[in-house]
């Protein structure tokens, strides 16, 4: 379990105070550690003021409660006798480079550990708690980094996930500026896209919430086995705002991972294809390849005809649920257009219920080139094309002078009006003798 998770679900003790302003150290940059132990108001207030990484630094738990304090702090006395309260410095969420970086760690992470699906999930749990019927943030639920507090990872949907949020710690400690709601999003994305699923349309800036007391109430993801599965999924996934198309496009993220008895209490202990790995060993899996994402799932639930391969009450209702059924089918036999879906809906997913800073979130992929565009060429057509002979370019140019034009003067623009004309008559005289 992660330290700031368990000192920030109590409130600070004397001995916590010292190790918070030890923690404090490991995050905080030198200027600004001096800023929090002055006593004096006005060193608090310009140092404060001249760091752009404090609002940032607010998102982490451990420190929450020091930013409270020193926000009261801020409120200082204008020189005219009047209080006024200082402009926080502009910084989103989270820090776009910082972001950035992360994303490098998480594709070693997986690299070294093949977590891949444990991510996804983690991701997808922290998102799924939103209910689009309440307004207010955070008791609306969704992608704010709860899922980081002990009360909400021992929700029984949630089992196993405390070893998610243990692999992500270490790059959370290293990058103060992403906040936890981003960074299990940044992972669960990383994993789609490095288990070879197509590129995702994100978005970044999520605030977290900070106290467990924001957590949402236990009861909100789906159940694996209930008595109606279709209308089940429908209960769960329509209160999200998302619709049948989306249901079965990411219940296709189960082309990824495996389920294990001793947490959600389905699937085998183990199977052939999860005997040794990769990874920890055991559990029971949807696919044959199952850190490759791709849409053998839809092809594999289909056909059951693999009994070490997984499959759910709520993964049949898809080839049941008539509505489903037709995703599902289309899925099973066009992978290309299930990446297209799934590349949306995850993205829908991973905003759900999301509070950004800046409210329109932003991209950490490279934004098309601002430069000039590329002039436009026309192909050069080499086959066919013969250049007329001198004697025939001279016959030409000799007739075109015939009729008063010139290399040097253009003929006069009624010339050929005038040839019409003479056509014409010509016609009707013809016309007129002939009769
Ligand atoms: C449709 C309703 C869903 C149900 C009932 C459901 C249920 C489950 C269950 C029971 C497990 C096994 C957990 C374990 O024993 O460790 C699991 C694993 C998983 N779920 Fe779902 N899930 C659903 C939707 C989703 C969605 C929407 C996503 C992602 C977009 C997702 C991603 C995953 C992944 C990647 C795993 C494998 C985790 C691992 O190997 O550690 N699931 N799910």
């Amino acid at each position: 379990m992660a330290t700031n998770t368990l000192i920030s679900a109590s409130s600070p003790s004397p001995t916590m105070a010292s190790s918070l302003t030890g923690a404090a150290s490991r995050f905080l940059p030198s200027a600004t550690i001096a800023a929090t132990s002055s006593s004096s108001a006005t060193t608090r207030l310009s140092l404060s003021s001249s760091s752009p990484s404090l609002k940032c630094l607010q998102s982490s738990p451990l420190l929450s409660h020091i930013f409270r304090y020193q926000k009261r702090s801020l409120v200082g006395t204008s020189s005219s006798g009047r209080f006024s309260t200082l402009a926080s410095p502009k910084c989103a969420a989270s820090d776009s480079d910082q972001l950035k970086s992360a994303r490098e760690d998480i594709k070693e992470l997986l690299k070294n550990t093949f977590c891949h699906p444990i991510l996804v999930r983690l991701g997808w749990h922290d998102a799924g708690t939103y209910n689009k019927n309440i307004e207010e943030w955070p008791q609306r639920g969704g992608a704010n980094g709860s899922l980081r507090f002990e009360v909400e990872l021992k929700h029984g949907a949630n089992a196993g996930l405390v070893n998610a949020l243990k692999l992500l710690q270490p790059i959370k400690d290293k990058y103060a500026n992403v906040t936890y709601a981003d960074l299990f999003q940044l992972a669960s994305a990383t994993a789609i896209e490095e288990a070879g699923g197509p590129k995702l349309p994100m978005k970044y800036g999520r605030v977290d919430v900070s106290a467990p007391e924001e957590c949402p109430e236990e009861g909100r993801l789906p159940d694996a086995g209930p008595p109606s599965p279709a209308s089940h999924l429908r209960d769960v996934f329509y209160r999200m705002g998302l619709n049948d198309k989306e249901i079965v496009a990411l219940s296709g993220a189960h082309t990824l991972g495996r389920s294990r008895p001793e947490r959600s209490g389905w699937g085998k202990p183990e199977t052939k294809y999860t005997k040794d790995g990769p990874g920890n060993p055991g559990g029971q899996s949807w696919t044959v390849q199952w850190l490759k994402f791709d849409n053998s799932y839809f092809k594999d639930i289909k056909e059951r005809r693999d009994e070490d391969l997984l499959v759910l009450p709520t993964d049949a209702a898809l080839f049941e649920d008539s509505s489903f059924k037709e995703y599902a089918e289309k899925y099973a036999v066009n992978q290309d257009v299930f990446f297209k879906d799934y590349a949306e809906a995850h993205a829908k997913l991973s905003n759900l219920g999301a509070k950004f800073d800046p409210p329109e979130g932003f991209s950490i992929d490279n934004t098309p080139t601002q430069g000039q565009p590329e002039k436009f060429v026309a192909a050069k057509y080499s086959t066919g094309k013969r250049e007329l002979s001198d004697a025939m370019k001279q016959k030409i140019r000799a007739e075109y002078e015939g009729f008063g034009g010139s290399a040097d003067k253009p003929l006069p623009t009624n010339y050929f009006l005038n040839i019409m004309i003479v056509i014409g008559v010509l016609a009707i005289v013809t016309s007129l003798l002939g009769n």
